[in-house]
């Protein structure tokens, strides 16, 4: 059986979809599949999660890849987690689904060669999307992603002096109309646009540095600044705001909407101290706190 964490976007959503770097950790929300060949003349899958177009979709990549018999192969999802939060459950699917039929098969795919199988399922299920979610499912830890994946590192991170406080709004997001929303405004404005990307580039390339300096009052800082931007690509909502207006008075160095924007989640990063009074101060804002554990291993068999 194999297991893959969902993630938690800590800087740089949406300009990542155009090749600009992110900044993404894995966190302890797992997808455990197991992948068997039962010689019988169809597909199975067997789930607790109702929508199973990614693992049908990565069985059919995965086969294809690796000249293995297209049928026959019965896919149990063991372990799941909802798709509510935003916390990347389709990438973590397909991630574990083409890992485990891998094991099955005696396959051993390099990193990057399960990434571009990975992020082929995802993005003929979906559309669109940058692969970051995709790439946290199989490095897992804390990494700067680039280009669709062509430049991918190691963030060293120590969570020990900080939290990371997660928020959400109890909205779902639909990512895919936010991204084609962004895209329309690029459309419309692009230079303005281009302005916004380059200024959340800028300021993701210093938060890797500073993460690792463990200059935490400046990474929020950078995650305010990154906020900002994100508010004028229209992507921020009224309640996202309020949750993030609140964790800010109550004493957060910094604090931003985490993934698409639209609802989803917001995350603020604090000081152990002020954990709780920020965490008060983002409850009686309407937020429901989601305790998120970050930094977590990449895909792995259990
Ligand atoms: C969604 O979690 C983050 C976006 O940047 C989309 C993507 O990168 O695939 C909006």
């Amino acid at each position: 059986m194999v297991s893959a964490p969902g993630k938690l976007l800590l800087l740089g959503e949406h300009a990542v979809v155009y090749g600009y770097p992110c900044i993404v950790t894995a966190i302890d929300r797992r997808m455990a599949i197991s992948v068997k060949n039962t010689q019988i003349a169809t597909n199975g899958i067997h789930s607790a999660i109702n929508n199973t177009t990614f693992v049908e979709k990565a069985l059919e990549i995965g086969t294809k890849a690796w000249n293995l018999p297209s049928n026959g192969w019965e896919a149990a999802i063991e372990k799941s987690f909802p798709n509510t939060y935003g916390f990347g459950s389709s990438s973590a699917v397909t991630v574990a689904t083409l890992s485990a039929l891998a094991e099955a098969a005696g396959k051993s795919p390099t990193k990057q060669e399960l990434f571009g199988l990975a992020f082929q399922v995802v993005l003929s299920v979906q559309g669109v999307g940058s692969g970051f979610d995709v790439a946290a499912a199989i490095w897992g830890g804390t990494i700067f992603y680039k280009n669709k994946g062509q430049l991918i590192e190691e963030v060293p991170f120590d969570e020990k002096d900080v939290s990371f406080i997660v928020g959400y709004t109890d909205i779902k997001a639909d990512t895919t109309t936010l991204i084609q929303e962004v895209a329309k405004k690029k459309r419309e404005y692009p230079q303005k646009v281009e302005k916004i990307f380059q200024g959340i580039e800028k300021l993701v390339v210093e938060a890797k540095q500073r993460i690792q300096e463990k200059d935490w009052e400046r990474v929020g800082r950078l995650m305010d600044f990154n906020q900002e931007y994100l508010r004028d690509l229209g992507v921020s909502s009224q309640k996202l705001e309020d949750l993030i207006v609140a964790a800010k008075k109550a004493g957060a160095w910094g604090a931003k909407l985490s993934g698409a924007g639209g609802g989803d989640c917001m995350i603020a990063l604090v000081g152990k101290e002020k954990r709780e009074e920020v965490e008060t101060a983002i409850t009686k804002a309407g937020g429901e706190i989601v305790p998120v554990k970050m930094n977590e291993e990449g895909v792995k068999t259990i």
